[in-house]
């Protein structure tokens, strides 16, 4: 799809100006996302000015790029989706507009912007106005928030929704530092993902810096009624009011995570270390815009239990933030490295068999990952090909778990002290720079490996990257409590309803490894009695929650349903909800439960979860 468009610009372009240059330069990496053609002109700095309008639902822009024209080529090209561009405007020339076109529409990649140039422009601005269904744009309504009095706005940019609201070069090899002015209505507060104020002003005006060079897909703008909370001097968490307690309670630990995190690969770079937490709607766990993480209330369990997602956020500035995947077809280089050093931090922090416990669980999940696409399907390697598809088809357990996994692998064959240099040395040479899965390749034959041809066999990497399933000699995670659990299973689902299970079975990972490993073919008493034990139907966990409610509805257990009902109707957490309602579908009894919940639910939900569950309807 988006090849068909790049040739219509071509034609475009051609006839738009005479090429004084037509010779291809050499390529960069050719990033099957975007349309700009960064071995022209690329961006390197941004001045962004913003009014964010909550009555019409709209963002009112004025996008400064400064250029670097590396061809002497004369157009520069944007990525949009949505915008109507009013005008533009070249090194402050006012009265000089020059020609500028949008390209034919695509339904996943949006439309290009070219822009006629000169070799010496150095600044291109671009007014523009975001459209009513910016995708990257999730406008709540005051009922969404917890304080359920004020609009909320917030963008999630990552993979490519940056582009519906800032025409920008969105590929992730494409780095760029920014300024922005963002104007909000005078009662809320603005944050970004740059130096954030803590405190409203009066006229609703905030100015922001992000002086270390990002990728266009950490763009990201919150407003509403926020209050900020300091947890130490490097770290503190933004919320409605109503949260702001907990959060703080909650996410206590994250400084110590920073210094955790900073003693395994080198020094956090950028600058403060906040959180945010968002209303339910957010399709995402979180994401991990820099200085300040984007997060899910649902994280907040009340006792710390799934702040591993924090460990995984920080984790995500230096694997991801510092060192970036070039193009989304090394989405593992993101995740499944940060994946690895998350578990790392939670093994500082709380011990060996906490960081055993998820990695199990995790592994359950790849396992069901591989299971679902089948043991030979492309999308099971870790190196993907996504020309022609959404880079959403890449947010798999591929990348975050069999990522995960294979540098696991990696560190048992080498010895934990040796991989550690390594990773420290790849995070301190590819800083602030996009990696390919090539430098990624050479960084191991050349650091580690050496010519060791035993090595080599060991860590087996064209075994993980370019096969898919998993590689028959691959290293398992095991957890000692979990064989606890396994047993104590066994012996429950044979016998009547004595086994002592909550004596066994304390902490959120154990429940959860439990629920998992109940099988479908469980009787229903069975549950009412787990029921009676563990309340696990009216828990406030949302990872029990949902691991519950899942269950529930493959055996149609009647008690789970109004709360399921509340659940759907409240998370937008794209994790937890598409499966949900693919298991309602799945069942032919609650195939119009399915539809009735969606039908109201729908508005309320992001448009990454949205786009994700309108497949699920549209194919039954
Ligand atoms: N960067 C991701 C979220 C993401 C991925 C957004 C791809 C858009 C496209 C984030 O770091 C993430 O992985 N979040 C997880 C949390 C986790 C694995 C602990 C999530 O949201 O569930
Ligand atoms: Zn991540």
């Amino acid at each position: 799809m988006l090849k068909k468009s790049v040739a219509l610009l071509f034609v475009l372009t051609t006839v738009m100006c005479c090429k004084q240059n037509d010779k291809k330069t050499e390529q960069l990496v050719i990033d099957p996302h975007s349309y700009a053609e960064p071995q022209h002109v690329s961006v390197k700095h941004l001045d962004l000015i913003l009014e964010v309008e909550f009555d019409k639902q709209l963002i009112n822009g004025i996008a400064t790029w400064t250029i670097e024209n590396h061809t002497q080529y004369d157009e520069v090209v944007f990525d949009t989706k949505g915008l109507t561009v009013h005008k533009v405007i070249l090194d402050d020339a006012e009265n000089e507009e020059p020609f500028f076109a949008l390209g034919d529409e695509d339904e996943i990649f949006g439309q290009p912007l070219s822009i006629q140039i000169k070799p010496g422009t150095r600044k291109v601005s671009i007014y523009y106005t975001t459209s009513q269904n910016a995708e990257a744009l999730q406008w709540v309504t005051p009922l969404q928030t917890f304080g359920r009095e004020h609009p909320f706005l917030y963008t999630q940019s990552q993979a490519i929704l940056a582009r519906s609201w800032i025409p920008c070069q969105d590929s992730p090899g494409i780095r760029f530092t920014y300024t922005a002015r963002v104007k909000v209505p005078n009662q809320f507060l603005a944050l970004m993902s740059a130096e954030n104020p803590q405190q409203r002003n009066s006229e609703g005006i905030y100015q922001f810096k992000q002086d270390h060079p990002i990728p266009s897909y950490l763009m990201a703008l919150a407003v509403g009624n926020l209050t900020f909370k300091k947890i130490d001097n490097l770290c503190g968490v933004y919320a409605e009011p109503q949260m702001i307690d907990k959060a703080a309670y909650e996410f206590s630990d994250v400084g110590k995570m920073v210094k955790a995190a900073e003693s395994l690969y080198g020094k956090y770079l950028w600058g403060r270390y906040d959180l945010l937490v968002l209303p339910p709607s957010f399709p995402f766990g979180g994401m991990e815009n820099p200085v300040l993480t984007f997060a899910t209330p649902t994280v907040i369990a009340g006792d710390r239990s799934l702040v591993n997602l924090i460990a995984h956020e920080l984790a995500h500035s230096w694997s991801g933030n510092l060192v970036t995947n070039a193009s989304w077809n090394d989405f593992w280089l993101n995740e499944g490295f940060t994946v690895y050093f998350e578990r790392r931090i939670i093994e500082k922090l709380y011990g060996k068999e906490e960081a055993n416990m998820q990695e199990v669980l995790g592994y359950k999940d790849l396992e069901n990952g591989i299971s679902d696409f089948g043991q030979t399907h492309p999308d099971t390697r870790l190196n993907l090909d996504l020309t022609d598809r959404s880079p959403d088809d890449a947010v798999t357990d591929i990348a975050y778990e069999k990522g995960f996994l294979f540098l696991k692998n990696i560190e048992l064959a080498v010895g934990r002290e040796k991989f550690d240099k390594f990773l420290k040395h790849y995070f301190s040479k590819y800083a602030f720079k996009s990696v390919t899965l090539e430098d990624f390749e050479n960084e191991l034959n050349n650091y580690l490996i050496k010519g060791n041809e035993n090595l080599k066999t060991a860590i087996n990497a064209y075994g993980w990257i370019y096969q898919p399933g998993l590689p028959k000699n691959a290293k398992l995670p095991h957890s000692a409590r979990f064989d606890t659990i396994d047993a104590l299973s066994v012996n429950f689902l044979k016998d009547e309803l004595q086994a002592p299970l909550n004596r066994n079975i304390k902490s959120t990972n154990e429940k959860l490894y439990f629920i998992r490993s109940l099988p479908d073919s469980i009787n229903i008493q069975k549950l009412q009695y787990i029921d009676s034990v563990f309340h696990f139907t009216t828990s406030h966990n949302s990872e029990i929650q949902y691991a519950w409610y899942l269950l529930g509805i493959k055996k149609n257990y009647q008690p789970v349903y109004p709360y399921l009902d509340t659940f759907l109707n409240t998370v937008g957490r794209r994790k937890f909800i598409e499966p949900l309602y693919g298991e309602l579908l799945k069942n032919k009894k609650d195939k119009k439960l399915a539809e009735d919940f969606y039908q109201r639910n729908r508005p309320n939900y992001h448009a990454v979860s949205t786009r994700t569950i309108d497949k699920l309807f549209n194919k039954k």
